[in-house]
Protein backbone atom coordinates (compact mmCIF):
# COMPACT_ATOMS: atom_id res chain seq x y z
CA UNK A 1 0.00 0.00 0.00
CA UNK A 2 1.05 3.66 -0.17
CA UNK A 3 0.41 4.85 3.09
CA UNK A 4 0.23 8.99 3.58
CA UNK A 5 1.34 8.98 7.27
CA UNK A 6 0.84 11.93 9.54
CA UNK A 7 3.27 12.49 12.30
CA UNK A 8 5.90 10.00 11.29
CA UNK A 9 8.77 12.16 12.48
CA UNK A 10 7.46 11.60 16.40
CA UNK A 11 7.91 8.75 18.43
CA UNK A 12 5.00 6.61 17.28
CA UNK A 13 4.49 7.84 13.62
CA UNK A 14 8.34 7.10 13.04
CA UNK A 15 8.20 3.32 14.37
CA UNK A 16 4.71 2.81 11.70
CA UNK A 17 7.11 4.51 9.01
CA UNK A 18 10.25 2.17 9.71
CA UNK A 19 7.77 -0.79 9.83
CA UNK A 20 6.16 0.32 6.96
CA UNK A 21 9.05 0.33 4.92
CA UNK A 22 10.31 -2.84 6.00
CA UNK A 23 7.11 -4.41 5.39
CA UNK A 24 7.49 -3.08 1.78
CA UNK A 25 4.93 -0.37 2.01
CA UNK A 26 5.47 2.59 -0.03
CA UNK A 27 5.75 5.82 2.85
CA UNK A 28 4.76 9.84 2.50
CA UNK A 29 5.74 11.39 5.93
CA UNK A 30 3.99 14.46 6.36
CA UNK A 31 4.85 16.58 9.37
CA UNK A 32 5.19 19.85 10.43
CA UNK A 33 8.11 19.08 12.91
CA UNK A 34 7.49 20.77 15.71
CA UNK A 35 9.32 20.36 19.03
CA UNK A 36 8.33 16.60 19.61
CA UNK A 37 10.11 16.00 16.09
CA UNK A 38 12.81 14.63 15.01
CA UNK A 39 14.20 13.47 11.47
CA UNK A 40 16.56 11.11 13.68
CA UNK A 41 13.69 8.55 13.79
CA UNK A 42 13.41 7.69 10.85
CA UNK A 43 17.23 7.98 9.40
CA UNK A 44 17.07 4.25 8.46
CA UNK A 45 14.80 4.62 6.18
CA UNK A 46 15.59 8.10 4.36
CA UNK A 47 16.90 7.04 1.17
CA UNK A 48 14.66 3.90 0.66
CA UNK A 49 13.40 4.36 -2.89
CA UNK A 50 9.86 3.67 -1.27
CA UNK A 51 9.99 7.16 1.14
CA UNK A 52 9.08 10.31 0.75
CA UNK A 53 8.65 13.41 3.75
CA UNK A 54 6.69 16.30 3.24
CA UNK A 55 7.16 19.12 5.76
CA UNK A 56 3.51 20.49 6.37
CA UNK A 57 1.08 21.43 8.69
CA UNK A 58 -2.81 19.38 9.26
CA UNK A 59 -4.07 22.86 9.33
CA UNK A 60 -3.15 23.96 6.28
CA UNK A 61 -5.71 23.01 3.45
CA UNK A 62 -3.72 23.66 0.90
CA UNK A 63 -0.61 21.94 1.20
CA UNK A 64 -2.59 19.02 2.18
CA UNK A 65 -4.56 19.04 -1.19
CA UNK A 66 -1.28 19.33 -2.80
CA UNK A 67 0.30 16.15 -0.68
CA UNK A 68 -2.09 13.96 -1.62
CA UNK A 69 -2.16 15.07 -5.19
CA UNK A 70 1.05 14.23 -5.68
CA UNK A 71 1.42 11.13 -3.77
CA UNK A 72 -1.91 9.75 -4.52
CA UNK A 73 -2.15 7.53 -1.37
CA UNK A 74 -4.59 4.28 -0.92
CA UNK A 75 -4.89 4.82 2.72
CA UNK A 76 -4.27 7.26 5.61
CA UNK A 77 -2.66 6.43 9.24
CA UNK A 78 -3.21 10.03 11.07
CA UNK A 79 -1.03 10.18 14.42
CA UNK A 80 -0.24 13.54 14.01
CA UNK A 81 -0.99 15.49 17.51
CA UNK A 82 -0.15 17.72 20.32
CA UNK A 83 0.46 14.42 22.59
CA UNK A 84 1.86 15.78 26.02
CA UNK A 85 -0.79 15.96 28.64
CA UNK A 86 1.48 18.61 31.27
CA UNK A 87 2.03 20.72 28.26
CA UNK A 88 -1.97 20.59 27.39
CA UNK A 89 -2.12 21.89 31.45
CA UNK A 90 -0.32 24.96 30.05
CA UNK A 91 -1.24 25.47 26.64
CA UNK A 92 -4.57 23.97 25.75
CA UNK A 93 -5.12 26.19 22.71
CA UNK A 94 -2.54 24.35 20.60
CA UNK A 95 -3.87 21.16 21.52
CA UNK A 96 -7.13 22.23 19.92
CA UNK A 97 -5.76 24.01 17.26
CA UNK A 98 -3.89 20.70 15.93
CA UNK A 99 -6.06 18.24 17.44
CA UNK A 100 -9.78 19.23 16.38
CA UNK A 101 -9.19 21.89 13.74
CA UNK A 102 -5.71 19.50 12.31
CA UNK A 103 -7.70 16.51 12.05
CA UNK A 104 -10.77 18.45 10.70
CA UNK A 105 -8.97 19.62 7.98
CA UNK A 106 -6.89 16.29 7.17
CA UNK A 107 -10.59 14.36 7.22
CA UNK A 108 -11.66 17.28 4.11
CA UNK A 109 -8.66 17.09 2.28
CA UNK A 110 -8.66 13.24 2.27
CA UNK A 111 -12.90 13.11 1.68
CA UNK A 112 -12.24 15.91 -1.25
CA UNK A 113 -9.13 13.20 -2.52
CA UNK A 114 -11.75 10.43 -2.01
CA UNK A 115 -14.64 11.96 -3.87
CA UNK A 116 -12.51 12.56 -6.86
CA UNK A 117 -11.65 8.97 -7.06
CA UNK A 118 -14.62 8.11 -6.78
CA UNK A 119 -15.23 6.95 -3.67
CA UNK A 120 -13.15 3.61 -3.37
CA UNK A 121 -13.94 1.05 -1.09
CA UNK A 122 -10.55 0.17 -0.33
CA UNK A 123 -9.85 3.69 0.56
CA UNK A 124 -8.69 3.70 4.49
CA UNK A 125 -8.63 6.96 6.97
CA UNK A 126 -6.92 5.47 9.79
CA UNK A 127 -7.42 7.72 13.05
CA UNK A 128 -4.66 6.60 15.87
CA UNK A 129 -5.79 8.00 19.45
CA UNK A 130 -6.04 7.09 22.92
CA UNK A 131 -7.74 5.16 25.68
CA UNK A 132 -7.21 8.66 27.67
CA UNK A 133 -10.61 9.30 26.11
CA UNK A 134 -12.82 7.17 28.22
CA UNK A 135 -11.69 8.61 31.68
CA UNK A 136 -10.55 7.16 34.46
CA UNK A 137 -10.91 3.57 36.12
CA UNK A 138 -11.48 2.46 40.16
CA UNK A 139 -8.08 0.95 41.17
CA UNK A 140 -9.72 -2.72 41.63
CA UNK A 141 -8.92 -4.68 37.89
CA UNK A 142 -11.85 -7.31 39.59
CA UNK A 143 -14.25 -5.18 40.14
CA UNK A 144 -13.25 -2.15 38.10
CA UNK A 145 -13.33 -3.64 35.18
CA UNK A 146 -11.02 -2.49 31.58
CA UNK A 147 -12.21 0.20 28.55
CA UNK A 148 -14.12 -1.70 25.92
CA UNK A 149 -14.55 0.23 22.29
CA UNK A 150 -18.41 0.26 24.35
CA UNK A 151 -17.15 2.23 27.45
CA UNK A 152 -18.47 5.52 27.01
CA UNK A 153 -16.71 8.87 26.54
CA UNK A 154 -15.54 10.66 29.67
CA UNK A 155 -12.36 13.02 28.84
CA UNK A 156 -10.96 14.74 31.70
CA UNK A 157 -7.66 16.45 30.53
CA UNK A 158 -7.37 19.32 27.78
CA UNK A 159 -5.65 16.12 25.63
CA UNK A 160 -8.18 13.66 26.10
CA UNK A 161 -10.75 16.15 25.27
CA UNK A 162 -9.13 17.52 21.93
CA UNK A 163 -8.26 14.07 21.42
CA UNK A 164 -12.37 12.34 21.93
CA UNK A 165 -13.23 15.38 19.65
CA UNK A 166 -11.29 14.47 16.95
CA UNK A 167 -12.76 10.61 17.18
CA UNK A 168 -16.17 12.47 17.18
CA UNK A 169 -15.19 13.99 13.82
CA UNK A 170 -13.59 10.91 12.47
CA UNK A 171 -16.55 8.79 12.83
CA UNK A 172 -19.12 11.77 11.86
CA UNK A 173 -17.29 11.59 8.44
CA UNK A 174 -17.77 8.31 8.22
CA UNK A 175 -21.75 8.51 8.98
CA UNK A 176 -22.44 11.75 7.22
CA UNK A 177 -20.23 11.35 4.08
CA UNK A 178 -19.19 7.92 3.87
CA UNK A 179 -15.49 7.66 4.32
CA UNK A 180 -14.19 4.46 4.89
CA UNK A 181 -12.69 5.17 8.38
CA UNK A 182 -11.60 2.70 10.90
CA UNK A 183 -10.20 4.05 14.54
CA UNK A 184 -7.87 2.67 17.13
CA UNK A 185 -7.43 3.64 20.93
CA UNK A 186 -4.44 2.65 22.52
CA UNK A 187 -2.74 2.58 26.23
CA UNK A 188 -0.08 4.09 27.08
CA UNK A 189 3.59 3.52 24.72
CA UNK A 190 7.22 2.78 25.74
CA UNK A 191 10.38 2.28 23.71
CA UNK A 192 13.14 3.44 21.40
CA UNK A 193 13.24 7.41 20.34
CA UNK A 194 10.69 8.35 23.01
CA UNK A 195 11.06 12.12 23.33
CA UNK A 196 12.87 12.89 26.75
CA UNK A 197 9.64 14.86 28.21
CA UNK A 198 7.61 11.47 28.62
CA UNK A 199 7.66 9.19 32.00
CA UNK A 200 10.14 6.77 30.61
CA UNK A 201 13.28 8.48 29.30
CA UNK A 202 12.39 11.14 32.11
CA UNK A 203 12.97 7.66 34.95
CA UNK A 204 16.23 6.36 32.51
CA UNK A 205 17.80 9.89 32.05
CA UNK A 206 17.26 11.19 35.46
CA UNK A 207 19.17 7.96 37.25
CA UNK A 208 21.60 8.53 34.73
CA UNK A 209 22.37 11.46 35.75
CA UNK A 210 22.03 10.92 39.38
CA UNK A 211 19.00 13.24 39.56
CA UNK A 212 15.98 12.96 41.33
CA UNK A 213 13.17 10.93 39.82
CA UNK A 214 9.76 12.48 40.00
CA UNK A 215 7.03 10.71 40.76
CA UNK A 216 3.42 12.16 40.77
CA UNK A 217 1.44 11.91 43.93
CA UNK A 218 2.43 8.68 45.66
CA UNK A 219 2.75 7.00 42.20
CA UNK A 220 -0.33 4.94 42.16
CA UNK A 221 -2.12 5.63 39.16
CA UNK A 222 -2.15 2.65 36.77
CA UNK A 223 -1.10 2.43 33.44
CA UNK A 224 -1.45 -0.08 30.45
CA UNK A 225 2.32 -0.19 29.05
CA UNK A 226 2.53 -1.21 25.21
CA UNK A 227 6.01 -1.41 23.15
CA UNK A 228 5.69 1.01 20.58
CA UNK A 229 6.96 -1.60 17.72
CA UNK A 230 4.07 -3.86 18.85
CA UNK A 231 1.79 -0.97 18.46
CA UNK A 232 3.16 -0.24 14.99
CA UNK A 233 2.43 -3.78 14.19
CA UNK A 234 -0.69 -3.52 15.43
CA UNK A 235 -1.71 -0.13 13.45
CA UNK A 236 -0.50 -1.87 10.51
CA UNK A 237 -2.54 -5.05 11.12
CA UNK A 238 -5.79 -1.98 11.28
CA UNK A 239 -5.24 -0.10 8.27
CA UNK A 240 -5.14 -3.42 6.13
CA UNK A 241 -7.56 -5.66 8.16
CA UNK A 242 -9.92 -3.71 10.15
CA UNK A 243 -13.61 -3.05 8.97
CA UNK A 244 -15.11 0.24 8.39
CA UNK A 245 -16.18 2.02 10.64
CA UNK A 246 -14.90 0.00 13.76
CA UNK A 247 -12.52 0.77 16.15
CA UNK A 248 -10.18 -1.19 18.01
CA UNK A 249 -8.71 -1.25 21.44
CA UNK A 250 -5.00 -1.61 21.22
CA UNK A 251 -3.08 -2.08 24.89
CA UNK A 252 0.03 -4.66 25.88
CA UNK A 253 -1.71 -6.55 28.85
CA UNK A 254 0.64 -4.96 31.18
CA UNK A 255 -0.75 -2.98 33.91
CA UNK A 256 1.29 -1.34 36.30
CA UNK A 257 1.34 0.87 38.97
CA UNK A 258 3.60 4.07 37.90
CA UNK A 259 5.99 3.31 41.08
CA UNK A 260 6.20 0.28 40.46
CA UNK A 261 7.14 0.92 36.45
CA UNK A 262 9.65 3.37 37.99
CA UNK A 263 11.45 0.81 40.34
CA UNK A 264 11.39 -2.25 37.33
CA UNK A 265 13.62 1.16 35.36
CA UNK A 266 15.57 1.14 38.72
CA UNK A 267 16.40 -2.54 38.45
CA UNK A 268 17.17 -2.87 34.78
CA UNK A 269 19.70 0.11 35.45
CA UNK A 270 21.07 -1.69 38.47
CA UNK A 271 21.95 -4.40 35.98
CA UNK A 272 22.82 -2.70 33.17
CA UNK A 273 25.05 0.43 34.04
CA UNK A 274 25.54 -0.12 37.90
CA UNK A 275 26.25 2.86 39.94
CA UNK A 276 27.46 3.60 43.83
CA UNK A 277 23.94 2.99 45.15
CA UNK A 278 20.65 1.38 43.81
CA UNK A 279 19.00 3.60 41.25
CA UNK A 280 15.51 3.93 43.51
CA UNK A 281 17.22 5.94 46.12
CA UNK A 282 16.73 8.74 43.47
CA UNK A 283 13.11 8.59 43.63
CA UNK A 284 11.67 11.15 44.52
CA UNK A 285 7.56 12.31 45.16
CA UNK A 286 5.95 15.47 44.06
CA UNK A 287 3.12 17.64 43.52
CA UNK A 288 0.27 15.50 41.48
CA UNK A 289 -0.89 16.78 38.46
CA UNK A 290 -4.01 18.07 38.63
CA UNK A 291 -6.87 15.52 37.21
CA UNK A 292 -4.42 12.77 37.31
CA UNK A 293 -6.55 9.91 36.11
CA UNK A 294 -5.88 7.26 38.66
CA UNK A 295 -6.37 3.83 36.07
CA UNK A 296 -6.49 2.90 33.00
CA UNK A 297 -6.90 -0.65 31.38
CA UNK A 298 -7.77 -1.98 28.00
CA UNK A 299 -9.59 -4.91 26.87
CA UNK A 300 -7.66 -5.85 23.75
CA UNK A 301 -10.45 -8.98 23.42
CA UNK A 302 -11.57 -7.09 19.75
CA UNK A 303 -8.63 -6.73 18.25
CA UNK A 304 -7.15 -10.03 19.11
CA UNK A 305 -10.67 -12.24 18.13
CA UNK A 306 -11.11 -10.29 14.96
CA UNK A 307 -7.69 -9.64 13.75
CA UNK A 308 -5.36 -12.04 15.71
CA UNK A 309 -3.15 -8.92 16.73
CA UNK A 310 -1.35 -9.79 20.66
CA UNK A 311 1.90 -7.92 22.18
CA UNK A 312 4.86 -9.48 21.64
CA UNK A 313 6.75 -8.72 24.59
CA UNK A 314 6.46 -8.37 28.34
CA UNK A 315 6.95 -5.28 30.31
CA UNK A 316 9.73 -6.50 31.61
CA UNK A 317 11.03 -7.50 28.40
CA UNK A 318 10.11 -4.09 26.80
CA UNK A 319 11.60 -2.37 29.20
CA UNK A 320 15.21 -4.20 29.33
CA UNK A 321 15.07 -3.26 25.37
CA UNK A 322 13.97 0.38 26.09
CA UNK A 323 16.66 1.04 28.30
CA UNK A 324 19.43 -0.50 26.56
CA UNK A 325 18.76 1.24 23.58
CA UNK A 326 18.86 4.73 25.65
CA UNK A 327 22.20 3.37 27.14
CA UNK A 328 23.23 2.91 23.03
CA UNK A 329 21.80 6.12 22.41
CA UNK A 330 23.21 8.78 24.02
CA UNK A 331 23.80 11.34 20.92
CA UNK A 332 19.90 10.84 20.22
CA UNK A 333 18.92 11.82 23.06
CA UNK A 334 21.92 14.37 24.55
CA UNK A 335 20.23 16.42 21.12
CA UNK A 336 16.42 16.91 22.23
CA UNK A 337 17.39 18.07 25.75
CA UNK A 338 17.67 21.47 25.19
CA UNK A 339 14.35 21.62 23.37
CA UNK A 340 12.24 23.86 25.17
CA UNK A 341 10.30 23.17 28.07
CA UNK A 342 12.69 19.41 28.43
CA UNK A 343 13.49 19.06 31.98
CA UNK A 344 11.69 21.55 33.09
CA UNK A 345 8.74 20.34 35.53
CA UNK A 346 4.67 21.11 33.59
CA UNK A 347 1.53 21.05 33.79
CA UNK A 348 0.82 22.54 37.33
CA UNK A 349 -1.86 24.90 36.19
CA UNK A 350 -0.79 27.58 38.74
N1 LIG B 1 2.53 8.24 23.25
C1 LIG B 1 1.52 7.50 23.70
O1 LIG B 1 1.67 6.79 24.68
C2 LIG B 1 0.19 7.51 22.97
C3 LIG B 1 -0.80 6.68 23.46
C4 LIG B 1 -2.02 6.64 22.78
C5 LIG B 1 -2.21 7.40 21.64
N2 LIG B 1 -1.24 8.23 21.21
C6 LIG B 1 -1.51 9.02 19.99
O2 LIG B 1 -0.58 8.59 18.99
C7 LIG B 1 -0.22 9.69 18.16
C8 LIG B 1 1.29 9.84 18.13
O3 LIG B 1 1.76 10.05 19.47
P1 LIG B 1 3.31 10.26 19.76
O4 LIG B 1 3.54 9.91 21.17
O5 LIG B 1 4.11 9.63 18.70
O6 LIG B 1 3.41 11.85 19.60
P2 LIG B 1 4.69 12.76 19.41
O7 LIG B 1 4.40 14.01 20.17
O8 LIG B 1 5.95 12.02 19.69
O9 LIG B 1 4.71 13.09 17.83
C9 LIG B 1 3.74 13.88 17.22
C10 LIG B 1 4.24 14.26 15.83
O10 LIG B 1 3.20 15.03 15.20
C11 LIG B 1 3.79 16.15 14.58
N3 LIG B 1 2.82 17.25 14.59
C12 LIG B 1 2.34 17.92 15.66
N4 LIG B 1 1.50 18.90 15.26
C13 LIG B 1 1.45 18.83 13.90
C14 LIG B 1 0.75 19.56 12.92
N5 LIG B 1 -0.06 20.58 13.25
N6 LIG B 1 0.91 19.20 11.62
C15 LIG B 1 1.73 18.18 11.27
N7 LIG B 1 2.44 17.47 12.17
C16 LIG B 1 2.30 17.80 13.47
C17 LIG B 1 5.00 16.48 15.43
O11 LIG B 1 5.97 17.25 14.71
C18 LIG B 1 5.51 15.10 15.84
O12 LIG B 1 6.44 14.60 14.89
C19 LIG B 1 -0.95 10.91 18.72
O13 LIG B 1 -2.11 11.11 17.95
C20 LIG B 1 -1.31 10.52 20.13
O14 LIG B 1 -2.47 11.16 20.56
C21 LIG B 1 -0.04 8.30 21.85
Amino acid sequence: MKLLVTGGAGFIGSAVVRQAIRDGHEVVNVDALTYAACLDNVAEVAEAPGYAFEQADIRDRAALDRIFAAHAPDAVMHLAAESHVDRSIDGPGTFIETNVMGTFHLLEAARAYWQDKGRPESFRFHHISTDEVYGSLGPNPETDGQFTEDTPYDPRSPYSASKASSDHLVRAWHETYGLPVVLTNCSNNYGPFHFPEKLVPVVILRALAGAPIPVYGKGENVRDWLYVEDHADALLTVVQKGEIGRSYNIGGENEAQNIELVRTICAILDEKRPGNAAYAEQITFVDDRPGHDLRYAIDPTRISEELGWRPSVTLEQGLEKTVQWYLDNEDWWRALQDREGVGQRLGKAG
